[in-house]
């Protein structure tokens, strides 16, 4: 039988229409053939119906379907909707995910149509190891597939835990118990003692927002899941702090502050959270939603002797990644999650960190040769090229990029070592990663990321099974040549 269907009305990538057309062979048992030109479904003529109920559960870019004279729309499409982004243009911010900022975060539309091509049944295990604010643990879950993550940074894993946990607060009490933190917290006027931590707090927070953000904490953490009321607030601390609110890197304010306070914004951030999960309970039940377990490790060093885990989807930091402590460092202070005298020395632990010393740099090049004899050949000699282009006009930063490549590639060798001693075999492992691109003597390098990636990690022993570029024309851009951005999928598959 052929079933018409309708996309959304934005523009869909060309890797979306392609993911959109394996998804519907995918999630029907190989039984549905979607043509996208067309806009036509065909299935087998005794199934239909089946079929339909699941691409309307499942599917990721279809906006909806004709069937028996009515326009059914997806579940997917359903819940974009509710944010105002998703009424016009694709929304990632739907469900919780828009929770907190992270950067690097990737759509969730892109982890929720990975999981369904990988054809996974439901109640597999999903490991992210790099699972960053959690998007991919959210939509596992949704799926229904038991998840994993774990991240180097504590202030990534409470954002996860949050997005996952804020279903299981009873929709009654999730707003009342944010009124009388906030209640509480208008009402107390002093703080704590002082210790290094509150004289960070005071350089970096008007001492009237500290005083209402300490007691608010304190007040939460008397709840049941303090983290969701927690992340709530710690997602506005950027916009009421001293720090520059459009700056990646933490630096004094020039924009003027907001003019309504702390309270109003939180209370409202609240019920539009609310607000989404309550529309989201009308489609789906989070009662289904299968566990998420998310701690604090550091991949390089985590590793294990069973193979427990069916499947793994991750988003691997950049060869020079951003700086993911240093950007949320006033958060993590507020939130017990550091101390200020570890922000440095985490932010430089992160693989891919760019921070690097002068006789770290060195000690990389002087021990090449225990380099060729661990990684690939190829990887090794590629950052011997980049750094004989170096000259005298390069600057520091400028020196330290061979080396951090280097540095790099071992990093991710042995992280991708380490995620195959958990995967059962036969499993896959999909990466989305991006190139890398540096100007070295003056000559411009185009790092290929993710053909190397694939390199070490077949080194190591895992199979490659694709490599498919994700063409990211900008959306809504003029020029498509501008803004090509070719982050790529790569998929692996254990032994
Ligand atoms: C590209 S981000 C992942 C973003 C995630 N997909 C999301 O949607 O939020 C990469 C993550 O790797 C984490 N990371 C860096 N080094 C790590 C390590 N050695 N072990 C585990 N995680 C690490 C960073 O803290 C960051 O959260």
């Amino acid at each position: 039988m052929n079933i018409n269907f309708k996309i959304p009305s934005f523009t869909l990538f060309p890797y979306e229409k392609d993911l959109l057309v394996r998804e519907v062979f995918s999630i029907s048992n190989g039984e549905a053939k979607a043509d996208f030109n067309k806009r036509i479904i065909t299935t087998p003529d005794d199934n239909t119906q089946k079929i339909i109920n699941i691409i309307l559960k499942k599917s990721t870019f279809i906006d909806s379907v004709y069937l028996g004279g009515k326009e059914l729309k997806t579940i997917q499409r359903l819940i974009e909707s509710t944010t105002l982004a998703g009424k016009k243009r694709q929304s990632t911010r739907y469900l919780t995910h828009g929770m907190h900022e992270y950067r690097g975060k990737f759509n969730p539309q892109i982890a929720r149509s990975i999981l369904n091509i990988l054809d996974i049944k439901p109640g597999s295990f999903l490991f992210d190891p790099f699972c960053g604010s959690g998007t991919t643990l959210l939509e596992a879950s949704r799926l229904g597939l038991e998840a994993y993550g774990c991240d180097i940074n504590p202030l990534a894993v409470l954002i996860s835990k949050a997005k996952l946990n804020a279903f299981r607060i009873h929709e009654d009490k999730f707003i009342e118990n944010i009124k009388s933190a906030i209640s509480f917290a208008l009402k107390n006027k002093s703080l704590s003692k002082s210790s290094s931590r509150e004289e960070y707090l005071k350089a970096w927070i008007p001492s009237d927002i500290l005083i209402f953000l300490e007691n608010y904490k304190s007040f939460c953490n008397n709840f049941e899941h303090p983290e969701v009321y927690l992340i709530i607030a710690s997602n506005l601390i950027r916009d009421y702090s001293y720090q520059e609110p459009s700056d990646l890197r933490i630096r004094r304010r020039i924009s003027p502050f907001p003019k309504r306070h702390i309270s109003i914004a939180l209370l409202e951030a609240a019920e539009m959270l609310q607000e989404k999960i309550v529309f989201f309970s009308k489609f789906e039940n989070f009662n289904s939603f299968s566990k998420a377990t998310i701690e604090v490790q550091d991949i390089r060093k985590y590793q294990s002797n069973d193979r427990f885990f069916d499947v793994a989807l991750t988003s691997p930091p950049y060869a020079t990644a951003l700086p993911y402590i240093d950007t949320h460092r006033i958060s993590m202070v507020w939130l017990d999650l550091i101390a200020p005298a570890e922000i440095r020395p985490l932010e430089e632990s992160l693989l891919g960190s760019r921070e690097i010393t002068k006789n770290e740099n060195r000690k990389f090049f002087s021990e090449l040769e225990k380099y060729y004899n661990i990684l690939p050949k190829q990887e090794v000699l590629m950052c011997s090229k980049l750094a004989e282009a170096l000259n005298e006009h390069d600057g520091f930063r400028r020196q330290a990029v061979p080396a951090l490549i280097l540095r790099y590639f071992y990093d991710m060798h042995k992280a991708l070592k380490n995620i195959l001693s958990m995967m059962k075999p036969g499993s896959s492992f999909a990466l989305i990663i991006g190139p890398n691109r540096t100007t070295l003597g003056g000559t411009e390098f185009r790092i290929d990321t993710p053909e190397h990636i694939a390199s070490l990690a077949q080194n190591v022993g895992w199979r490659k099974k694709e490599l498919i570029a994700l063409q990211t024309y900008k959306r809504y851009g003029l020029h498509a040549k501008n803004g090509i951005n070719s982050e790529s999928l790569l998929i692996l598959e254990s032994p």
